[in-house]
């Protein structure tokens, strides 16, 4: 697992998209990406980038279950305001979070992610130590799955809401196993609220009880985080 540690967020981004550029110039295709605050500075980078995505697929991690695509809150509004609208991709799959048959959905994304490898997975971290909504708890052997939020990721994104009543209580995600079988993961992690999540990521013991820290047995991950998210290292 490689760190680098940044002066902040601007910077982190910046890391990040020299990942992407040269895996763009090397071949990759697939690109995994992620919502959430921390991948921000990333899209906005890409975005006034001259990198043309036209001929690359994106795979998305995660979507809300009962949000509609054009709910501001969705994360196909987040992704197509922060990257599609500027910079759009040849295919962009996102889970559908309206799908009537929420099985099927599962199968159709487990589908796309086995017809399209993915080269770069773009992450972000719960403060539990959650990656997409793969909450602690979750089998490392997990592919898509419809999920149930836990108090403290309703908690945490209801400051994107109203009010914590209006924060959906379910989500599709992309399971442990498929993020696993990524070429390369970059997971991005800042601010004083991912200190522990970080700690816990690096140098804690491997155990769903914090689903990130399977990361160390990938062989291809970055980890790039801020002074302060680094600080209990
Ligand atoms: C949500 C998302 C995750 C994201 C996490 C952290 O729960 N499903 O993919 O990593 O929030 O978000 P942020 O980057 O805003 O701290």
């Amino acid at each position: 697992m490689k760190i680098i540690v940044t002066k902040d967020n601007i910077e982190g981004g910046t890391k990040a998209f020299e990942i992407i550029k040269k895996g763009m110039e090397d071949g990759d295709k697939v690109l995994g990406l992620a919502t959430g605050s921390s991948p921000i500075p990333l899209y906005d980078d890409m975005c006034d980038s001259d990198l043309d995505f036209s001929d690359m697929t994106s795979i998305n991690l995660d979507e809300y279950y009962g949000l509609n695509p054009d709910n501001d809150q969705s994360y196909h509004y987040f992704m197509q305001k922060h990257l599609f609208d500027k910079k759009p991709f040849k295919h962009s799959y996102i889970p559908n979070g309206m799908a009537k048959d929420i099985d099927e959905e599962v199968d159709r994304y487990n589908d796309i992610i086995a017809a399209n490898p993915i080269d770069i997975q773009i992450l972000g971290i719960g403060r539990n130590g959650h990656i997409a909504f793969n909450e602690p708890g979750t089998p490392f052997g997990s592919l898509t799955h419809k999920v149930q939020l836990t108090e403290s990721t309703i908690k945490a994104n209801s400051r994107f809401f109203d009010n914590e009543d209006e924060v959906p209580r379910q989500a599709i995600c992309m399971g442990i196993k498929s993020i696993m079988q990524s070429k390369k993961i970059v997971l991005l992690a800042f601010g004083e609220s991912k200190q522990d999540a970080v700690k816990a990521l690096v140098e804690g013991p491997v155990t769903e009880e914090v689903p990130a820290s399977i990361l160390q047995d990938h062989p291809d991950v970055t980890v790039i985080c801020d002074e302060v998210a680094a600080a209990k290292l």
